[in-house]
């Protein structure tokens, strides 16, 4: 049977538009994208899902309490049988309701090498620190922000001519590439995890 994947985003959608390409391509084998999530109103991934025919809500999460939001959340993915929750551009943190909920089975893409620059603007904290090597990260969700187990990570060279818009395309162009990786990972199931170490098995 597929593995279904839900898409938890707030905005552009890229990657989520690059796993739904190696969904179709057979990148990431036997899974199936069967929806997308958006806690923001008129979140451009929304409309890139709905001209994929793929299934999308949108839950506003103004207003409501970070559990009660969630809650309505975990109904809908729980209603949709969904087996790996992927955080695409998701700008929230998840209580730890949402996350007993899917225990080791939500995943993130974060634009820097954690645990350095968790957070907003991670590749303008890289730039002014004075970083020689950036990057992206993918890991699994813990109720902290930008932790969890880290599944695969990509290093990007910050160049000296570098602009936080031309050193955050080169680690998207990294972030689409491993995400799709890292989820063929997960729902092979091949990988234990130990402490903190996600380790790949046969
Ligand atoms: C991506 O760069 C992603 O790594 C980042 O938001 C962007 C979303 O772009 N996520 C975080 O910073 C999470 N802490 P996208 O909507 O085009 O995928």
């Amino acid at each position: 049977m597929k593995k279904l994947i839900g898409v938890l985003l707030s905005g552009r959608g890229s990657n989520f538009e690059a796993l739904a390409d190696s969904v179709a391509a057979g990148r990431i084998p036997n899974a199936e994208i069967a929806m997308v999530i958006s806690n923001r109103e008129g979140a451009p991934g929304i409309q890139r899902a709905e001209s994929r025919g793929i299934r999308t809500r949108v839950i506003p999460s103004k207003g409501l309490e970070r559990e009660a939001y969630d809650r309505q959340v975990v109904a809908v993915l729980h209603e949709h049988k969904v087996d790996l929750i992927c955080l695409a551009g998701y700008m929230r943190l998840l209580s730890p309701y949402f996350v007993a909920a899917f225990p080791d089975r939500i995943l993130n893409i974060h634009p820097s090498l954690l645990p350095s620059f968790p957070g907003l603007e991670s590749q303008r904290q890289a730039l002014e620190y004075g970083v020689k090597f950036a990057g992206c990260t993918v890991h699994f969700v813990d109720e902290n922000l930008d932790a969890g187990p880290i599944v695969l990570q990509a290093v990007v060279p910050v160049e000296d001519k570098d602009t936080e818009e031309s050193l955050s395309a080169r680690i998207l162009k990294e972030e689409h590439r491993i995400y799709s990786e890292a989820v063929r990972i997960v729902l092979d199931g091949k990988f234990k995890i130990e402490g903190r170490r996600v380790l790949r098995t046969n």
